[in-house]
This record gives structure tokens, sequence and C-alpha cells, in this order.
């Protein structure tokens, strides 16, 4: 796409701000040479393409009054407006983190990313609504096979209640395969599944699309990429699963596909692939929700890493976003400085020399590595230019009084007998 065309259809999807930001940006260049901001940002080329493009973030780190008032200079903070049309939270929709009491819920990293994300015009995904990990404790000592769907049922109909209408996906239930465990439908022997059976997943996926019934609906996955005999086996259980709630009329409209891949091994190829139109053929979105790449086992300098993790980016990212139902794609993290890979103490993190990941298309320092070219190379490639390039959220801007305003959903247990304001 020219620079001519990349800058109109810029100009047409994206904020104020950012027309502003990109005016500014013309001519700059990083220390390669090469630009990659402006029009050559991520985010604009997956505007220009209709592809929502972005990462995981972490609130806190977000200067939100900063960048409100145009005045910030954080460099993590512009980074994540530039590059990103669609944001999620790393951990702050978790229940560990919205829950530090049974009867209480904070949300101020929650609420701080939405404020970031609609005055950067960008999309956000929440993650996650029900796991068997990232639970409070107190969960696991208070849920009994009594009050568990109540337990359920309440923390999606609040969390999803709180933003409704604001967010694009919610990962509804995470990682709920693991054939491992031995069950003959494949799925994971947790907390939930002791205390309700395998229910608690049309209640979960039942209670979230009355909480939001804007929001697509995902179920989101891990360990399903390769044509590995594993992966092959996760893969054809999660169809079924899906198979399944399309059955029951299950309200399900996207698969999360994580993509923690490694740089050496087995890559992923044609079982992915028939997977995502298997997925497609059943009516479902897919999206690549936590793209990074693994090269604990790769040994070599900082120039072999980032040489082996822009040709898994670029194999990759041909492979799925050839796909026309693959419209997202996030890598978990922004920058190698905020990788979980790089936060991790286990075995299948740390490089034999000592030295750390460079598994996103940013590095320690913020600067773009060869996978951001390749992220970028493959969006032109594989996706055809959009007649409508992908602009700020439809909803309209809230009054700030009522940004956070929580409401009831009707057939909450916690829901007033009338609506709010009802006469
Ligand atoms: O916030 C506390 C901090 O107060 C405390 O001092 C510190 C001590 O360990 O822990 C901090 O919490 C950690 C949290 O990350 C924030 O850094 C948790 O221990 C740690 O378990 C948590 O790890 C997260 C993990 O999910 C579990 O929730 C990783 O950051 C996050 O990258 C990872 O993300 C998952 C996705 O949700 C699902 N798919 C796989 C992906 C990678 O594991």
């Amino acid at each position: 796409m020219s620079k001519a065309a990349l800058g109109m259809a810029a100009a047409a999807g994206l904020p104020a701000w950012l027309r502003a930001a990109q005016g500014a940006a013309q001519g700059a260049t990083n220390q390669n040479g090469m630009n990659t901001v402006g029009a050559d940002s991520l985010r604009t080329h997956a505007a220009a393409h209709g592809l929502l493009c972005g990462a995981a973030v972490v609130p806190n780190l977000l200067d939100v009054d900063g960048f409100a008032a145009g005045t910030t200079s954080d460099a993590y903070t512009r980074l994540v407006a530039e590059q990103a049309n669609i944001v999620v939270a790393e951990n702050s929709m978790k229940w560990a983190a919205l829950r530090p009491t049974a009867t209480t819920f904070d949300f101020t990293q929650a609420d701080r990313l939405i404020r970031f994300a609609e005055l950067a015009g960008q999309r956000v995904r929440g993650h996650n609504l029900c796991w068997h990990e990232s639970v409070p404790a107190w969960l696991q000592t208070t849920a009994t096979k009594e009050n568990a769907k109540q337990l359920l049922v309440n923390h999606i109909q609040t969390v999803a209640g709180r933003y409704r209408g604001r967010i694009h996906s919610w990962d509804v239930v995470n990682e709920a395969v693991n054939p491992k465990d031995g069950r003959g439908d494949g799925l994971r022997n947790s907390l939930w599944m002791e205390l309700l059976g395998p229910e608690y997943l049309e209640i979960a996926y039942t209670t979230a699309a009355q909480a939001d019934p804007e929001a697509k609906l995902t179920y989101n996955e891990y360990g399903i990429e390769l044509d590995t005999p594993e992966d092959t086996a996760k893969r054809a259980y999660v169809l079924m699963l899906l198979r399944r709630f399309k059955a029951r009329g299950v309200p399900i409209h996207a698969v999360g596909i994580q993509s923690h891949l490694q740089a050496s091994g087995p890559q992923p190829g044609a079982g992915l692939v028939a997977f995502i139109r298997e997925a497609r053929a059943m009516g479902l979105e897919a999206y690549i929700t936590e793209l990074d790449v693994n090269t604990h086992k790769l040994p070599g300098g900082p120039e072999l890493q980032d040489a082996a993790v822009a040709e898994v980016y670029k194999n990759y990212l041909g492979l799925v976003l050839a796909e026309p139902n693959v419209l997202a794609a996030l890598t978990w993290g922004a920058t190698s400085a905020h990788s979980w890979i790089n936060q991790s103490k286990e075995p299948w993190a740390k490089r034999a020399d000592g030295s750390r990941q460079r598994p996103l298309p940013f590095d320690d320092d913020l600067r773009p590595t060869p996978a951001f070219y390749a992220f970028r190379s493959a969006i032109d490639t594989e996706k055809p230019l959009a007649a409508q390039p992908i602009g700020p959220p439809t909803t309209p801007a809230a009054k700030p009084q009522d940004l956070y305003k929580p409401f009831a959903v009707p057939g909450s247990p916690t829901a007033p007998a009338k609506p709010q304001g009802a006469s």
C-alpha cells in the first residue's frame, strides 16, 4: 500500500489526536532508519486492512492523565497508543485482581485501561471471566457446590455488566480443555468443573450474553497451534466443545488461539488452518490473542534470536491472517521489558546464556525488533485493504459522570425490582 493511501485510510478511521501525532511523526525514523510510527505503525497498517491489532498491557504503567491532557512523555504509554487499535489487560480483569474479598470488587486498574483505551480510540478485549488460575484464595475456601453458581453468575453480571457496550470481546472461559485430565470429553478438572460439572461453561456464556449483548463471546485456549499429536488432540477436543456449544444454542462468537510459540521445534501448519476453517464454518470469528515467541532453546546472540523470532512471526501470521475469519491479532505484552516470559523463573523461560528473551515486536528499550516488520508486512500481504478502515469504537463517548456507573442486569440476584430511573 502506498504511503498516500495509508495516510488517507488513517485519516478516515483514526481519532484527531492520532492524526495530529502522525502528522508530527512524518519523516521521523528510528535508530535503524526505518519509520515505524504514524502512517508506518502497526496500528495504521492494521486499521487500513480491517484488522484489530494490539497487545496485552499493564494498566498501572499507563500515564492516563498525561495522555488525556496530551502532555505525556511516557514512552510505554505513547507506544501502546501509537501501535495498537485494541488492547487487553494482562492481569487486571482476572478474578485475582478484581476480587479482593468475597463481597467486594476493585475495578481501579480495569477502569484505568478502559479510560485509556477510550481516550486513544482503541477497542478492549476482556480477559477473562472464568478460569481455573488466578483466582483469589478466598474463592477456593468459600466456594461450595451450593453457592458456586451464584458466585460465578454474580461475578460475570457485575464485571461484564460494568463494561457493557465497551468491550470488543470477552474471553468468557479460558483454558477449559485439558485432555491429560483423562475425562472423556477432554475438559479440565478445574474448581468450576468440580463444583458445577460441565454446566459451568454454559452458565458462564449465557450470563455473559445477558450482561453484555454486544461483546463477542470468546473461548480462549493454548496448546492448539502445532501439528504434534498433543496439540492435534487438544484441538479436536476444543472443536468438540465449540460444536457442543453451537448444538445447544450457547452464545459463542469467537475462538481465541493464544499462540505462545517456540522459535525452535515444530511449527503451526495445516492442522491449525483446518481448525480455523472449521470455526468459520460454524460462524465463529478467530482471534490470535496472546502471540509471543520463546527462544529458551535457541543458542546465539540477540541478532540470531531476533531473526528466528521474526521468521516465526512471518510464517505464523502469514498462515493465520490469510484466513478471512481471523479478525484480531494481539501479542502478549507490548515489549520484551513487559513480557511474562522475562518475568518467569520457570526453566522454559530461561536461556542457557542467561540473556533476556526478545519475544515481541518491541524490545526492552522499546525499539522495534525484526518481528515488528514481519508482523506489519504479514498484515499488508495477507489482509485485503478494508473498504472502511477500522476507526475508534462506535459506542458514543459517555459523560464523565456516567462512565463507570454500575447498573443492574435484568435477572441478577442483586437487581432492584425496577430498573434505575424507572417510574
Ligand atoms: O501482583 C502480584 C504482586 O503484588 C506480588 O508481589 C507478586 C509476587 O509474585 O505477584 C504479583 O502477581 C503476579 C501477576 O502475574 C502480576 O505480575 C502473579 O503472582 C503471577 O502469577 C501473575 O502471572 C500472570 C499469569 O497469567 C497468571 O495470572 C502473568 O503475568 C500473565 O502473563 C499470565 O497470562 C496468561 C493468560 O492470562 C492466559 N494464557 C497464558 C498466559 C501466560 O501464562
